[in-house]
């Protein structure tokens, strides 16, 4: 298995347009699940197995992230094996800053295993502040004492973590996994309030149940866990990315193709599927199989991304794209990330969509970011002609946008910055290419005098 890093030293794609996307694509585990699940593992006294793993970049940042800390980390094929080191380092080197959010969530384990942890700055994609407040308060929750430095985050403890209530100011992913992973081993009782309830954290707290923690999931948002104390190694098959299926529907759709998509339930994707109907897209939906076309064509809608069970924020950005191939005006708001809409409409503007954003909570209630300058509401034109150009990626999800928006478009493109897809994306080049898309690595190429 490879790390999903690309081959050789090209980071951009020339597509051309060609046509309807039309196929099948299985995905595999999420990117957002496999990570958190190999930080866990490192906590057991024994071997664990994670199958269905993706080949992205961020499973081999992870990799060499753990390696570095003595952790024994196995690839072979779509299968992981972590070995847990006899000593573990307490601290991530300064050169794995940056590069994505995984650290963070090392602190909590670290501390168990060594009573001391330092983490450089995390990275990830730029759609927010992002700050690490949450994680830093609840560390100190359980006991530790935690400084934040220029170049990180330092955390010790004296003796052992203990048991602590919790209520998060928002139900942040993070956040909620560093409670879980923190809480399985700290002494005595966990009550976490206010806590996300994304399918991946389901799946890392069912893992840590089988590594042998006593985890409870209660109505309302609200973990209990019971500390233990040890994990043991556990093997675990890892769900389908639910980012990556929208991602392929809307590929097929928005080319006026079908692509089917397997690997993943229904259940992880019912608001996408239902959003893709109230646009007008005839949905088929089996045991195994999830497909869309557009049907009589697909019209314009007002939406905005909210916490699971509403429609997540990463499906924002291929949503972007279809609203500019739907008839009407579609209205867009961000509620979770307050920088995230820029990314997508700069680079489906530069393509010719007609999209115009707005500081104000538009079509919907008022979101968090009502009182501040951010600019998360959007409206969007349809249908917008786009038209092919040279473009350079800015983040993972924005950068699908920019692929599809090119499949789409008149004329070629060159999508520069791929890396950022190759992070989060299983082995999107080939995918793309088996749904009769156009699309090649070439050499980064200087960009044309801006006009
Ligand atoms: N927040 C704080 N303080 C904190 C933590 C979060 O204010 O200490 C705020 C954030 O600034 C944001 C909100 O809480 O406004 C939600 O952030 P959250 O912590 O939920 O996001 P995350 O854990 O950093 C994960 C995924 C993202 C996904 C979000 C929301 C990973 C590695 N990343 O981010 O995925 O969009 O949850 O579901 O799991 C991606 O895959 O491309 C991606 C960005």
């Amino acid at each position: 298995m490879s790390t999903g890093a690309p081959a050789g030293p090209a980071t951009a794609w020339a597509v051309q347009p060609s046509g309807p996307l039309r196929g099948d694509v299985r995905v595999s585990g999420s990117k957002n699940a496999i990570t958190k699940h190999m930080v866990a593992a490192v906590m057991g006294s024994s071997t664990s197995t994670i199958a269905n793993v993706p080949d992205v970049g961020d499973v081999g940042i992870t990799t060499d992230v753990l390696r570095s800390l003595g952790v024994g980390v196995e690839l072979d094929g779509d299968r992981i094996t972590i070995v847990p080191a006899d000593e573990i380092d307490a601290e991530v080197a300064q050169r794995y800053s940056g590069l994505n959010r995984i650290p963070i969530l090392l602190l909590g384990p670290l501390l168990h295993l060594r009573q001391e942890a330092f983490v450089p700055l995390v990275g990830g994609d730029r759609i927010g502040a992002r700050p690490v407040d949450f994680h830093v308060e609840a560390l100190r929750s359980f006991g530790a004492e935690v400084v934040e430095t220029e170049d990180g985050v330092r955390a010790k403890v004296a003796g052992r973590l203990k048991g602590t209530q919790i209520t998060l100011p928002y139900p942040s992913v993070g956040a909620t996994e560093t409670v879980l992973l923190t809480a399985a081993l700290a002494a005595g009782r966990t009550v976490l309030n206010n806590a996300a309830t994304e399918p991946e954290i389901i799946e890392l707290a069912l893992f840590l149940q089988r590594m042998g923690a006593r985890v409870e999931l209660s109505p309302g948002r609200r973990f209990v866990v019971d500390g233990v104390e040890r994990l043991h190694g556990a093997s675990t098959r890892l769900e389908g990315d639910r980012l990556e299926a929208f991602s392929y529907l809307v590929a097929g759709l928005v080319t006026g193709g079908q692509v089917r998509v397997g690997g993943c339930s229904q259940e992880r994707m019912v608001t996408a599927i239902s959003t893709l109907q109230r646009m007008g897209a005839e949905v088929e939906i089996d045991d195994d199989w999830i497909s869309a076309h557009p049907g009589q064509g697909l019209s314009a809608i007002a939406i905005h991304t909210d916490t699971h069970p509403g429609f997540m924020t990463d499906w924002q950005s291929p949503l972007f794209v279809l609203m500019t191939q739907a008839e009407g005006m579609s209205v867009l708001h961000e509620t979770v990330f307050e920088d995230r809409i820029r990314y997508p409409a700069t680079v489906v503007a530069a393509m010719g969509g007609e999209i115009e954003l707005f500081t104000t909570c538009l079509g919907g209630p008022a979101c968090r970011f009502h009182d501040s300058n951010a600019v998360h509401s959007a409206v969007v034109r349809g249908v917008s002609k786009l038209r092919g150009a040279h473009v350079e990626i800015p983040d993972l999800r924005a950068g699908f946008s920019g692929v599809i928006a090119a499949a789409v478009a008149e004329g070629s493109s060159v999508i520069e910055g791929v890396h950022h897809l190759e992070r989060g994306y299983n082995r999107p080049l080939d995918t793309l290419q088996s749904l009769g898309l156009d699309v090649r690595r070439t050499d980064p190429q200087p960009a044309p005098p801006a006009r």
